[in-house]
């Protein structure tokens, strides 16, 4: 697992450097960089006293004894001993003064539907699902998949399974019935949560019966508790099975508002999160309670600075990390206003994002650089029609930030006033790791700066010595990590212990650190894509190819992409006396779509009699990614057979997007 040699020798020549204005900086929660660096450095010398203090900020039912135990290493456990309810932490302990009544969720559907909760109605929905979730026999351990639109009950049926100690899987709804059955099969999951229908871009999603597809052959199922997108009508024909499928508006009547938070261990699984790796199957990513409920209440007030005025928003859907982290768990244990947005930027118009941040008085913004591309394209006129001058503090997630983007970002949107945060972090980490906090660090375009509280990242060479330009790797255990994936340690301590042998983690990134200690991540060193901030395993897509009869091997690599970050490049060589056509491309798309979703189809398939091999027969990657973006090559010595390259130039030149 080398990194491509010319993503290390892209090192930007960015300058310039952001000061954090000084009117943000006075009334921030970390108001200095001599205040980080005081912090910072406490939380290195002394991480467990550090995590202590954070966590006794938060509802304990019983304290921990041990706040770090390394004794069985990479599997760390935080807060050992703790009991607490994140579920608790995020609602019942606003419930009491100003807060009881404050909005905790405004919801913007596609259609311009909007909905208030309070605190106090949040609470009450969520304990009323609850007792739903009970009353179906779902019980504490019992894994809950979700498959939902984006609307209130989602964050509600999360918050019901936080409650009553069921962790949950949400899978985002783009993805299709087969990796359903993949996911539910994987952690055998005895209940699925969905809608009977959600909308995309004006088109209604048959969620519901993408389900029954999906959970066909999955035997685990006993039921599918099914939420009306609008209980008045019927969006899209739903089978209900009789004894499995039971509608949520039915089984809701008659339930109590009332439902005790359970007693979670510090360790107890909180949720598995399928995400996607080097290899063909994704993994589920676990987090548990303590650790995670404390990391995401830290990151999320300091980095987005949350103040009880604020009008938090956060683009993400909740099936991605940044949806559990950032939309719900961070914020809602701040008692923030959070906006929840079921639809996409551009529907109706191009100023969907620009026209409900006025809407609201929105005053922290946080989405992904593919979101800012593209508004960036459509033209300035879009966010000019709108008064965005409730906007004080901007985000960025997901993929690295170009400086262009980071520009028209600051001056178009945040009107030159703005901090930015570029926040690097990954499903693993389970909150934000490098990031500036936007009162204290000076920001420079492309950066994501300076580590969090408690995190001691480095740049390291494969042998494990510090270089400027190299491998990420984070030296410390932090509460947020992951714990494990689901039915597999193994595979846990081989992809993120390994590398240096078993001593740091290891992230998958590429960074470089410059002379003030910034951190520049500069993308993905293993065979994972970052297609519009979506992550999408290149082993995921060749081993989807491969189950077509007429394909004998295929190789895809990521390429930079304009707008989407990067893309997609499929190689594909098919048996002999098998037809590579438009045919073929039509039904290998037809396969991704099937297996994985849309969202993961290719740029380009390019039909190749080889591949370009070592002598080993290993697929020389490099040179596919070369030949992709139409770079000179890179060392070819160690090619079995140096006509395939020229071939292969020759018909990637000539083949239509
Ligand atoms: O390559 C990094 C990139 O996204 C990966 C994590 O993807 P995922 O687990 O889906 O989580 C996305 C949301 C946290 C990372 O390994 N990435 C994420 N944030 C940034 C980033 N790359 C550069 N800059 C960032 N701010």
């Amino acid at each position: 697992m080398t990194a491509p040699a010319s993503q290390f020798e892209t090192v930007s020549q960015e300058n310039r450097v952001f000061p954090p204005p000084a009117a943000f900086a006075r009334q921030a929660h970390i108001k200095s960089l001599e205040q980080y660096r005081e912090m910072y450095a406490r939380s290195i010398a002394d991480p467990e006293k550090f995590w202590a203090d954070v966590a006794g900020e938060l509802h304990w039912i019983q304290k921990w004894h041990t706040v770090l135990n390394s004794k069985n290493a990479p599997f760390y456990k935080w807060f050992e001993g703790g009991v607490t309810n994140l579920c608790y932490n995020c609602l019942d302990r606003h419930l009491h003064g100003a807060t009881r009544n404050k909005a905790a969720i405004i919801f913007e559907g596609e259609q311009g539907d909007q909905r208030v909760l309070t605190y106090a109605d949040l609470h009450r929905e969520v304990c009323l699902f609850a007792n739903v979730l009970k009353s179906l026999g779902v019980k504490k351990g019992d894994i809950v998949m979700l498959y939902m639109a984006m609307v209130p009950e989602l964050a509600i049926a999360v918050l019901a399974c936080a409650r009553i100690g069921a962790p949950h899987s949400v899978i985002f709804g783009g993805f299709s019935s087969e990796s359903i059955k993949d996911r539910v099969n994987d952690c055998q999951a005895k209940f699925v949560i969905t809608s009977d229908a959600g909308y995309r871009r004006g088109k209604v999603l048959p969620l519901k019966h993408t389900v029954d597809e999906g959970i066909a052959e999955c035997p685990s199922i006993q039921k599918v508790l099914v939420v009306a997108r609008e209980p008045q009508k019927q969006l899209h024909p739903v089978t209900m099975k009789e004894g499995r499928d039971v509608w949520y508006h039915e089984a809701v009547v008659g339930q109590s508002r009332h439902c005790e938070a359970a007693r979670q261990d510090a360790e107890d699984l909180l949720f598995i999160l399928y995400t996607s790796g080097s290899t063909g199957k994704p993994k589920g990513i676990m987090h548990t309670t303590g650790g995670y409920m404390t990391f995401a209440y830290l990151t999320a007030k300091y980095i987005f600075d949350l103040k009880p005025e604020d009008v938090y928003w956060c683009t993400a859907d909740i099936g991605w990390v940044t949806g559990h982290s950032y939309i719900l768990y961070g914020p809602l244990q701040n008692a923030a206003t959070v906006v929840m947005f079921e639809g996409v930027p551009n529907w109706p118009e191009n100023d969907r994002f620009w026209q409900i941040v006025e809407k609201y008085g929105v005053t922290v913004f946080y989405t992904a650089p593919t979101a800012i591309r593209a508004c960036m394209k459509w033209g300035d006129v879009w966010p000019q029609k709108h008064d965005l001058s409730s906007l004080r503090l901007l985000g960025s997630v997901g993929e690295p930030i170009n400086p262009e983007a980071w520009m028209w970002y600051h001056n178009v949107i945040g009107g030159g006033r703005c901090p930015i945060v570029d926040t690097w972090w990954q499903t693993e980490t389970g909150g934000i790791m490098i990031t500036p906090l936007p009162g204290a660090i000076a920001t420079k375009p492309g950066s994501a700066t300076v580590p969090f509280f408690g995190i001691e990242p480095a740049v390291l060479s494969d042998d494990g010595q510090d270089v400027r330009a190299g491998i990420l790797a984070i030296k410390k255990p932090w509460p947020g990590m992951m714990r494990g994936i689901w039915g597999d340690p193994g595979r846990f301590k081989t992809t993120y212990f390994a590398k240096w042998s078993g001593k740091y983690y290891f992230p998958g990134d590429g960074a470089r650190k410059d002379d003030d200690g910034n951190y520049w991540i500069l993308g993905r060193v293993d065979d994972v894509v970052n297609v519009s901030a979506h992550r999408i395993g290149t082993a995921e897509l060749e081993s989807v190819y491969v189950e077509h009869p007429s394909v004998a091997e295929s190789a895809v690599v990521g390429i930079p992409h304009e707008l989407k970050g990067q893309a997609l490049i499929s190689f594909v060589t098919v048996k002999q006396g098998k037809e590579a056509g438009p045919d073929l491309i039509r039904e290998l798309n037809d396969l991704v779509a099937k297996k994985i979703g849309k969202f993961a189809l290719p740029e380009k398939i390019i039909f190749s009699a080889d591949l370009p091999k070592t002598r080993s027969g290993k697929i020389m990657r490099r040179l596919l990614r070369d030949i992709a973006e139409g770079r000179a090559l890179g060392n070819v010595t160690t090619l079995a057979d140096p006509s395939v390259i020229e071939a292969l130039k020759e018909k990637y030149s000539t083949t239509e997007s």
